[in-house]
């Protein structure tokens, strides 16, 4: 079974994506269930993916870091190099932290026990997650219940297995933006792994009032940005951003770029062709494209993205960030 954690209120459309892959779902304490991964496993509307997920219930803290360990041999070979998510998904106060601080206690001498190789390869040092690493996952819905998952991040898994707990990233805050939009670009960034540096090129299509513009400009990016209305003052005087007041849909960079950011207002349909034409015409070497949807009946436009554009990427990634509100957002790493 394949545990799945929606975006904030895609409940819904989580199922309705998973049906559109032939796979039907059903639901367990706001948890989203299969017995079948999506393939590609590419899902806009979770958050994170609880692969091979095991229920468990009754558990003592003892209890708690056994299932772990179990779902880990099983899972990991040893020496494998595997990171912990273990949170509390029950009540508002310091309870079920307190809890997970007390599993987290319990299992390095229970796992000294049964497999020592794997409590030395136990990674704490960073949040990112590098490739031939397993993400170990427990999860308590309430003290004596949850899931725990383990599984080795694999190609195809990686774009549905987050470094984030639970794939939350809370919405970062900047006064100094000219837009709370700019949460978006630090979120895709963050999921990523990846972010906009000093020295890069970006092009940014739709880009006023700036914020996205800005995070590159702050990061010593050059940014070329395309939109009808101007940006915000202090923008449009920065030495490193170059605008241009044009239809950024006829808009092509003379040489390619390292970065397309682009966040216009349009139909979505008309950003995938976009997103799909740069692509193909290899005119950039990473983006983050949002795509507005005015309505939840267009959600399947999708599909179309799902299907062509991994072969075109190195790393592709659709998600309904935290940021987002009617969006989602394509992300990820052109092919080499
Ligand atoms: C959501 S706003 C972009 C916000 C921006 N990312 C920011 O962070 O400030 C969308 C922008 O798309 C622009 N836009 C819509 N259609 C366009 C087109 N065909 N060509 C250029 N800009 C367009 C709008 O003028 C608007 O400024």
């Amino acid at each position: 079974m394949h545990a799945f954690i929606p975006a904030e209120g895609s409940e819904s459309f989580l199922i309705d994506e998973l049906s559109r892959s032939g796979i039907s779902a059903r639901v367990l304490n706001s948890f989203t269930l299969t017995d079948q991964l999506p393939e590609p496993s590419i899902l806009a509307f979770a958050l994170q993916t609880l692969p091979n997920a095991t229920v468990v219930t009754g558990a003592s803290i003892n209890g708690w870091a056994d299932h772990i360990i179990a779902a880990m041999l099983v899972a990991l070979n040893d020496d494998q190099p595997w990171r912990l998510h273990l949170w509390p998904a029950y009540g508002e106060g310091k309870a079920g932290q307190h809890r997970c601080e007390l599993i987290l206690a319990a299992l390095p001498e229970r796992l000294k026990k049964r497999r020592r190789s794997l409590l030395r390869s136990w990674q704490k040092d960073s949040v990112i997650t590098q490739s031939g690493e397993a993400l170990v996952q427990a999860v308590l819905t309430s003290p004596e219940t949850g899931f725990v998952s383990a599984a080795p991040i694999t190609e195809g898994l990686s774009a549905i297995l987050s470094n984030h707990i639970a794939g939350y990233i809370p919405h970062a805050e900047d006064k100094a933006a000219p837009s709370r939009a700019f949460a978006k670009v630090v979120e895709a960034e963050l999921r990523l792994g990846h972010q906009i540096e000093r020295g890069q090129t970006c092009v940014d299509l739709g880009a006023s009032p700036g914020s996205w513009s800005y995070v590159a400009i702050q990061r010593g990016a050059h940014v070329t940005a395309i939109d009808r209305s101007p940006l915000r003052n202090d923008l449009m005087r920065s030495p490193r951003l170059n605008f241009i007041q044009a239809d950024a849909f006829k808009f092509k960079p003379e040489t390619p770029v390292d970065w397309l950011i682009c966040d216009i207002i349009a139909a979505p349909q008309r950003s995938i062709d976009l997103l799909l034409e740069w692509l193909r015409e290899k005119q950039m070497k990473r983006f983050i494209v949002t795509l507005k949807f005015k309505g939840n009946d267009e959600y399947h436009l999708m599909d179309q993205l799902k299907k062509d554009a991994p072969p075109l990427c190195a790393d592709f990634r659709l998600t309904r960030l935290c940021a987002n509100k009617n969006e989602v957002t394509a992300f990820g790493l052109t092919a080499k």
